[in-house]
């Protein structure tokens, strides 16, 4: 069993998910395996305003543990993290970050900004 452990940076309880990768997908958002799919598929909610699709940031996670273990970030998810709020070197979107590896312990903070509206002009 895959186990991952969420820390909420808003101190929110923590949340200890156990799960088999391979039983992908838990839900519909997001990539089989994500973080995000992982995390809706057992009841913990994080912001996904694009529906996991790789178009917003509001799944931004900080990767504390276990990086390694997840899908590598492709240009599309690195462009986007770029715009992020408080990016950090170890920053995933979480729809996009698939765990790959059925014994992994991975640990993640959610950041507590939130961008739920990603207005259209620029600025
Ligand atoms: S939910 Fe929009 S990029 Fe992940």
């Amino acid at each position: 069993m895959a186990r991952l452990r969420v820390i909420f940076e808003n101190g929110d309880p923590e949340q200890v998910i156990d799960f088999d990768p391979a039983a992908a997908p838990f839900q519909h958002d997001g990539r089989p395996a994500s973080l995000l799919d992982v995390l809706l598929g057992h009841g913990v909610a994080l912001e996904h305003a694009c529906g996991g699709n790789c178009a917003c940031t509001t799944c931004h996670v900080i990767v504390k543990r276990g990086g390694d273990r997840l899908s590598p970030s492709e240009e599309s998810e690195d462009d986007l993290l770029d715009k992020a709020p408080g990016l950090t070197p170890t920053s995933r979107l979480g729809c996009q970050a698939v765990v790959e590896d059925a014994d992994a312990e991975i640990v993640i903070v959610v950041p507590r900004y939130t961008i739920n509206q990603i207005s259209g002009h620029g600025g």
